[in-house]
């Protein structure tokens, strides 16, 4: 009997213990898909966990279709109840216009202050080359979101389109947890 009991105790905790970092490992998370393979691929995309403080995203995309003088950009941010549900914004931007005048769209600014310092897209277009994202920390990540607009505690997901004639070349999506 005792054995019985002791044997679904650890059960029950190892079980706690597998979702707990099961979750974690599901909502602090990137994912990078290829929706047009004649047009780019991924060569990494990953979310590295150092220790429980420093984590961060690196992400390289090769570009097959250069120079890239026209390029649309939805950017969407998605909060966790139930499933990933619409938050606030979804902007779509004409991103080479964009980059042109930073100040034409403020809400498309706020997204690309996630990536602008940590890679090598802040210029103006066109693009030629690689796309890399290196080490884009969740810290960033969070204090951003927080402190910038404050945004509630909570799980999210900020995901970008890449769209070229309107139609999906690539999708990013950054998982987030905000405690
Ligand atoms: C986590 O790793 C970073 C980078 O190596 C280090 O600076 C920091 O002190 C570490 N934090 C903890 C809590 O170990
Ligand atoms: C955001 O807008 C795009 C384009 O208008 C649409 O396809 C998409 O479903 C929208 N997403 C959300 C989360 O509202
Ligand atoms: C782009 O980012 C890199 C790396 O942080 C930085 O060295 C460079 O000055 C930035 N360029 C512009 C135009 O902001």
């Amino acid at each position: 009997m005792n054995g019985k009991i002791h044997f679904l105790a650890v059960f029950l905790v190892n079980f706690h213990l597998i979702r707990q970092v099961h979750s974690l490992v599901e909502f602090t998370n990137i994912k990078c898909e290829v929706a047009d393979p004649d047009f780019c691929n991924i060569e990494y995309c990953y979310l590295k966990s150092v220790n429980r403080t420093y984590k961060y995203y690196s992400l390289k995309v090769n570009l097959f279709k250069i120079p890239i003088t026209k390029v649309k950009v939805n950017a969407a941010i998605y909060k966790f109840a139930n499933g990933y549900k619409p938050f606030m914004y979804n902007v779509t931007v004409d991103a080479c216009k964009f980059l042109k005048n930073q100040k034409s769209n403020p809400i498309f600014g706020y997204f690309y202050g996630y990536f602008k310092d940590h890679s090598n897209m802040n210029h103006t277009c066109p693009y030629d080359h690689d796309i890399v994202v290196d080490k884009l920390t969740t810290a960033f990540f969070n204090q951003r979101a927080k402190y910038l607009l404050p945004f509630p505690d909570g799980k999210y997901l900020i995901q970008m389109n890449v769209l070229v004639h309107d139609i999906s070349r690539a999708v990013f999506k950054l998982y987030n947890v905000l405690s």
